[in-house]
């Protein structure tokens, strides 16, 4: 499997950590120095699938292709408005696909997960051409009173194109059940048969237990693919995270040895996207040149579950 195209959009409000402290006791300092985040962009006026649909078309042209070459659309997000239908069958009509199409939810994880099913089917020889967008919507997750997880997230989209070819050279995909670092619960209706009462929990975070999981996971599962792929740290051009907290980012690059510049961030402008937040880093590095043939790249991402994942590619656009 190799990528072929790219894309991404973003909100257009950027809301300022300035912004934040006009409703909240919060200040631009201790966001700025616990997280790197300096401001995010938060859906107003557009809608998650209007941004998901600007992203995917971004990178169904990128890739020179049209909508009737994509064989099947993996969608990666955690909420959106509607429970049913999937977002991804909501996208293909827009798009004008016609393919089958499935959700999945990996947490932040979703982009690593939804490569590697795409590998699957490319391998299989079930498609030629698979869509992932990665369509996120975490400010709607949130409650907006509670400084300590609100002032983290943003919205927007990241998609990719990928294609038949080799330029994957390892996956390391892996699933803890931990629900109490991190977890949204949703009321739905009640039966009349039900003796507990659902919970409703805006979005509850251990903020500690996830950045210790964030990195020790993301550093054993970037050894993990270094060595299957028979690489060694030196040999990655650049690592895209997840874009969670520059703090996390900073700590993996330390015990990796590995120098500032290999570790590109859009996390000050953005926030935590979810699993949106390595496409999209993806496609602005793209378009602004950042990549030549051949470089070596390596994806970790982390997030609620606890799921984890890392995979190394050859860059070949
Ligand atoms: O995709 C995965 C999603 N999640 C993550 O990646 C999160 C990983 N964790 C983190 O990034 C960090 O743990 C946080 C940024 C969430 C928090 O940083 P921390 O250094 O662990 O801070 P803390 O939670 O220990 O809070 C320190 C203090 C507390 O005050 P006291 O109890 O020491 O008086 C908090 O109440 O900072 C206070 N605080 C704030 N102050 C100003 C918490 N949030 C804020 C805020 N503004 N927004």
């Amino acid at each position: 499997m190799k990528i072929t195209g790219t894309g991404s959009a973003m909100p257009s409000l950027a809301v300022t950590n300035d912004m934040l402290s006009e409703f909240l006791d919060t200040n631009d300092e201790w966001i700025s120095t616990r997280t790197g985040i300096k401001e995010r962009r938060i859906i107003s006026d557009e809608t998650l699938t209007s941004l998901a649909v600007d992203a995917a078309k971004k990178a169904i042209e990128s890739a020179g292709l049209t909508p009737n070459d994509i064989d099947y659309f993996l969608c990666s997000n955690v909420v959106n408005n509607f429970v049913t239908p999937s977002l991804s069958c909501i996208l293909q009509g827009e798009i004008g696909a016609n393919c089958p199409s499935l959700d999945l939810n990996a947490a932040c994880t979703g982009f690593i997960y939804a490569l590697d099913i795409a590998e699957s089917f490319i391998q299989t020889g079930r498609a030629e051409n698979v869509l992932i967008v990665c369509a996120e919507e975490p400010t709607r997750m949130v409650n907006w009173k509670e400084r300590n997880t609100c002032v983290l997230f943003g919205d927007g989209a990241g998609a990719v194109v990928v294609s038949k070819g080799d330029a994957f050279k390892a996956f390391h995909i892996s699933t803890q059940s931990k629900i109490e670092p991190l977890y949204y619960q949703r009321k739905l209706e009640y039966n009349p048969y039900q003796s507990h009462p659902d919970g409703d929990a805006p979005l509850i975070m251990n903020g500690k237990d996830v950045f210790k999981l964030a990195v020790s996971s993301s550093v054993s599962d970037i050894r993990n693919v270094l060595e299957k792929s028979s690489l060694n740290a030196d040999d990655i051009k650049y690592y895209l995270l997840h874009q969670a907290n520059i703090r996390i980012i900073d700590t993996i690059r330390d015990f990796l040895k590995q120098p500032d510049d290999k570790f590109p961030h859009n996390i000050e402008n953005y926030g935590n996207t979810s699993s949106a937040s390595i496409p999209i880093l993806l496609d602005e590095m793209r378009r602004a040149g950042k990549f030549t043939k051949g470089d070596m790249l390596l994806f970790s991402a982390f997030g609620a579950g606890f799921t984890t994942g890392a995979c190394v590619l050859e860059w070949n656009m």
